[in-house]
């Protein structure tokens, strides 16, 4: 198939777009570069430098470009951020993804692979969380992306474009050659930053939050693999390929780390290459952030045959850490 990637310059698109070419889909990337960088990309592979707010310039890419599907990730990510700026993420995630429905409806009716989150489950009274557990996210950011499940599914019936949503929890770690990795412009994300800290970047880990109801105190959530969760989305397309639709799939491994045990297991990582542990300090809890986020991922599981290849936490950041110390400077290194 042929596939129009929103955001494949980005962390979560760039490993995706490789693991479509390699199982034989061809892609074309569509990114407006502002969190994402064009060196990701494999070489060869055609980049519509364009924002999904230009309807106009979404609906070219689809006339010039033909795809069979769409996958799309283009969009904020940030939690803390999107409660100081809702205006933003509003704008930019549901406005933007509005636009993207409306130029598939207006033109190819192709079905999409949507990039959701576990956010969206909020203060979750079960763990792990089922697809079918209470809406009623916590952060702007979760909001922005619930708004856009719905408008995918209003979408499906009245206009026929199929859609798989995937729901990702934690996404970590990077390809293992240490060759593209996570690289966020403002840097956010728990492992990224503490291996960052750990390459002299920082001076110390800030730990937000030591009073929620968890085994430490500190947040619990479920770190996956990127090269997992690009897999999932693989088997997502082929799924639509095959007359699938309608269905929202949680992405995680079912088993989830709090804040200290992750800098735990950081630190065990860092040692084997002779850096010392990280210097942490207790800050205020983060705005927007759920104490505890598990998947249960049983239904991808059984329908698309997902099998996770990285189950072990000190494996992933491992990973990440191949590709941090090879690039300190992200991919300007
Ligand atoms: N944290 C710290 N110190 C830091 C950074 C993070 O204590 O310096 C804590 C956070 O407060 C949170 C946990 O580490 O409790 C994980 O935070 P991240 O920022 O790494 O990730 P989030 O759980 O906030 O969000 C991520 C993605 C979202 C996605 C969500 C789903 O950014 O896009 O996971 O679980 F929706």
């Amino acid at each position: 198939m042929k596939i129009l990637v929103t955001g494949g310059a980005g962390y979560i698109g760039s490993h995706t777009v490789r693991a479509l070419m390699a199982a034989g889909h061809s892609v074309v990337v569509l990114d407006n570069l502002s969190s994402g960088n064009a060196k990701a990309l494999p070489e060869g592979v055609p980049l519509v430098r364009a924002d999904l707010l230009d309807l106009d310039a979404v609906q070219d890419a689809l006339k010039v470009h033909q795809p069979d599907a769409v996958v799309h990730f283009a969009a904020l990510i940030e939690v803390g951020e999107s409660m100081a700026q809702p205006g933003r993420y509003y704008r930019n995630n549901v406005v933007g993804s509005l636009n993207l429905l409306t130029a598939i409806a207006n033109t190819r009716k192709i079905p999409i692979v949507f990039s959701s989150t576990a956010a969206l489950y909020g203060d979750a009274e079960v763990s792990p969380i089922p697809e079918d557990a209470p809406k009623q996210p916590t952060s702007v950011y979760g909001e922005t992306k619930l708004m856009t499940e719905q408008m995918i599914q209003a979408f499906e019936k009245a206009h026929g474009i199929r859609s798989v949503r995937l729901r990702y929890f934690n996404v970590c770690g990077a390809l293992p050659d240490g060759s593209i990795g996570e690289n966020h412009v403002n840097k956010t994300h728990l492992i990224e930053l503490a291996l960052l800290t750990a390459l002299g970047q920082r001076e110390k880990m800030m730990i937000f939050g030591e009073d929620y109801p968890t085994r430490d105190g500190t947040c619990i959530r479920d770190y996956i693999h990127v090269l997992d969760l690009a897999d999932a989305h693989v088997r997502a397309v082929e799924a639509l390929e095959g007359g699938a639709g309608s269905v929202a799939y949680n992405v995680g491994l079912g088993h989830g780390f709090t804040v200290r045990e992750v800098l735990d297991a950081v630190d065990e990582v860092i040692a084997e290459t002779g850096n010392p542990p990280l210097t942490r300090e207790l800050a205020p809890r983060r705005a927007g952030d759920p104490p505890s986020l598990v998947a249960d991922s049983a239904r991808i599981r059984a329908d698309l045959g997902w099998t996770p290849q990285y189950t072990d936490l000190k494996r992933i950041i491992e990973t990440a850490w191949a590709w941090h110390r090879s690039h300190p400077h992200g991919f300007e290194s």
